[in-house]
């Protein structure tokens, strides 16, 4: 079976509780009740790429337990092939996410199995690809292999650097498409005024920014493009940035130019903001407008 995205990356089950604010150092507060949904930059990712239409499949690590069996389900169920997810001797990643009343989150990651997502885990799978949609939350030599491997196999590579660390600049130079938020960008650049423009200066040859409710900024040599966000109510915004990666990776798969793409990806993040969680909140391609 082909597969025209591929996602290497995180899979992780969400622990979820509702807050009215969340709790400081040393401090205990009473929340809702939790929720238990599948998660994971990379799961979240892959999910979104295949409810819109594309051919996924999803590399990254699960460990052998009740988590990893339904995360896997999850992805399956969304249309993701999973052949190429490994079983390691960790428990199943996990995290536990705060969300408070207007929607914003805090999340501590466990990453479990994911820690143990060695490299060698890409071999061989870049046949039929076209994209590569990597994020982190997986080991960073795993992130750079990805990166490079892909882009030598010719397979185009966008980079979500969430959670932002600090990649080679070997792997930043082959890098296609490097996607970071506004707190990404800042940390990278070392300076939250900076012009991002100056992103392309790392050595990817394009870059997109994500700026929440004012939708997004693609970045390239041409000059930069600003993309508005539809405005929505946010009650969860878990997991927009994967949502927006996915959309991202399924629409330059089929062919889109980037500003195209990111125009469907702000939708989709957008309508993702709106429902809780993040993989139970991303839509399918016949709700977007
Ligand atoms: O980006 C959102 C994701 O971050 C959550 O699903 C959680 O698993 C963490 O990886
Ligand atoms: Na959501």
């Amino acid at each position: 079976m082909t597969a025209e995205v591929l996602v290497a990356g995180s899979i992780n089950a969400d622990l979820v509780v509702p807050v009215d604010r969340r709790p400081g150092a040393g401090e205990t507060v009473l929340g809702g009740d939790t929720e238990l949904l599948p998660g994971g930059k990379g799961a979240n990712t892959a999910v979104a790429a295949s409810l819109l239409g594309a051919q996924v499949a999803m590399v990254g690590a699960i460990g052998d337990d009740a988590n990893g069996r339904l995360l896997l389900g999850a992805l399956r169920e969304a249309g993701v092939r999973v052949d190429l997810v490994r079983t390691a001797d960790r428990p199943t990643g996990a995290a536990y996410i705060v969300v408070t009343p207007d929607g914003e989150n805090s999340i501590l990651v466990s990453p479990g199995a994911n820690s143990a997502l060695e490299p060698s885990a890409l071999d061989g799978a870049f046949d039929d690809a076209r994209v590569l949609a990597v994020s982190m939350e997986i080991p960073l030599p795993t992130v750079e292999h990805a990166v490079i491997a892909a882009s030598e196999a010719g397979v185009r590579v966008l980079l979500n650097l969430s959670p932002v660390a600090k990649v080679s600049e070997r792997a930043l130079a082959a890098v296609d498409v490097l996607l970071v938020n506004e707190h990404e960008a800042a940390w990278l650049l070392g300076d939250a005024d900076a012009d991002p423009r100056v992103l392309l200066e790392l050595g990817p040859f394009s870059a997109v920014l994500t700026r929440g409710a004012r939708g997004a900024l693609v970045i390239t040599e041409d000059g930069t493009t600003e993309v508005p966000s539809p405005e929505v109510e946010a009650v969860d915004t878990t997991g927009a940035g994967d949502a927006f990666t996915g959309a991202l990776a399924a629409s330059l798969a089929e062919g889109a130019t980037l500003v195209d793409a990111a125009r469907l990806a702000v939708k989709v993040a957008a309508i993702s903001v709106t429902r809780s969680g993040a993989q139970p909140s991303y839509p399918r391609a016949g709700e977007i407008d």
